[in-house]
């Protein structure tokens, strides 16, 4: 069977998986609400177009951290709120919840086939969100194009300590002009590392990849143990981010080295914008391998999320899986590492 909505009065302590489970001293339990809709995808009228976070032109950038200061700017028990949105991860990730009809067993979405449709669900909602703010329902994210040599650093938005896309929770060893080291080499030389990340994109996206689930990661079902095992892309550039973004001086590697942290520093939406993107690119690549799970059991599991009118809504995998019908897409990038096989 497919796996359950949590329930969201059953929500409890969150553990800190860096630290063998030891539980945090944070609460990341969303409000309740007593009225739950099956959420309907809303007809689609115009696409919102996530645009490279490094191309991104002035006004976009302003238009986007005016919205991420509104949201910081909700009451914290706001359910749109930026930190009820960081805690989302916290509580689907660090074992708050609980699989619906499993007290004790906890749900972990990362590691699995969920990983792509639970992070797809909840950035959709993050983006709505923020476009009910602003008043713009076609803006869109920006994505981190790490997987294209001219965005292989932190994007230059996040770095400004004045503006709130920052966030002091990160390696400042590791921002710009450093390269990120997507194999997590300990390359030290920028050109190596950029040789490197393309191989590795060519990996994760090609070479390595012989079944849907190779790229989507393994069964995870009712009932079912934690971390089944993750796809190529979650397991490689995906974590590859989160460890060169988190702040090694800090007691468990917050904000984006972490899961119950990950989501408090702004840069986590815009990199799980480009690890979504990579979704729809593999299964826009001519190789001959199934693009899609067609099992039930993937199909029909189910989140609960709350929307940008703060109505709790019960989304399910399979509507996710076409990000047209979802009603957005990616500015197009070149893709350097498509033919790299060194
Ligand atoms: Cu839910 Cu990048 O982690």
């Amino acid at each position: 069977d497919p796996v359950k909505a949590p329930e969201f009065s059953k929500c409890g302590v969150a553990k800190d998986l860096n630290k063998g489970g030891a539980a945090l001293d944070v609460n990341c339990c969303p409000p309740m609400s007593d009225k739950i809709i099956d959420y309907k995808l809303p007809h689609v009228s115009k696409l919102r177009v996530r645009p490279a976070a490094h191309k991104a032109k002035k006004e976009y950038i302003a238009k986007y951290k005016k919205a991420i200061q509104l949201m910081k700017a909700l009451p914290p028990d706001d359910p749109r709120s930026f930190t009820q949105q960081a805690n989302i991860h916290c509580a689907y990730c660090n074992g708050a919840h609980d699989q619906a009809g499993h007290p004790g067993l906890d749900i972990q979405v990362h590691n699995s086939w969920l990983f792509f449709p639970f992070h797809r669900w909840y950035l959709y909602f993050f983006e709505r969100i923020m476009g009910k703010l602003i008043g713009d329902p076609t803006f869109a994210l920006p994505y981190w194009n790490w997987d294209n040599p001219k965005g292989m650093t932190v994007p230059a938005m996040f770095t400004d300590s004045t503006s709130p896309l920052y966030d002091t929770k990160r390696n400042s060893a590791n921002m710009p002009p450093a390269v990120i080291d997507l194999g997590l080499t300990g390359a030290t030389d920028d050109l190596q590392k950029v040789v490197n990340n393309l191989t590795i994109m060519y990996s994760e996206m090609v070479r390595s990849v012989n079944t849907v689930e190779d790229f989507m990661g393994k069964p995870y079902l009712d009932g079912g143990a934690n971390d089944p095992g993750p796809g190529a892309s979650e397991r490689g550039s995906h974590v590859a981010a989160h460890v060169f973004v988190g702040d090694p001086k800090q007691p468990s590697f917050e904000d984006m080295g972490n899961f119950y942290s990950a989501g408090l520093d702004p840069l986590f939406y815009c990199h799980h914008a480009n690890v979504d993107r990579m979704w729809t690119l593999w299964r826009e690549l001519k190789t001959p391998i199934p693009k899609d799970i067609t099992d039930a059991d993937f199909l029909n599991a189910e989140f609960l999320f709350y929307d940008e009118n703060a109505q709790l809504v019960r989304v399910r995998v399979g509507e996710s899986v076409d990000n047209t019908k979802m009603g957005y897409g990616y500015e197009k990038m070149d893709l350097p590492w498509l033919n790299y096989k060194p």
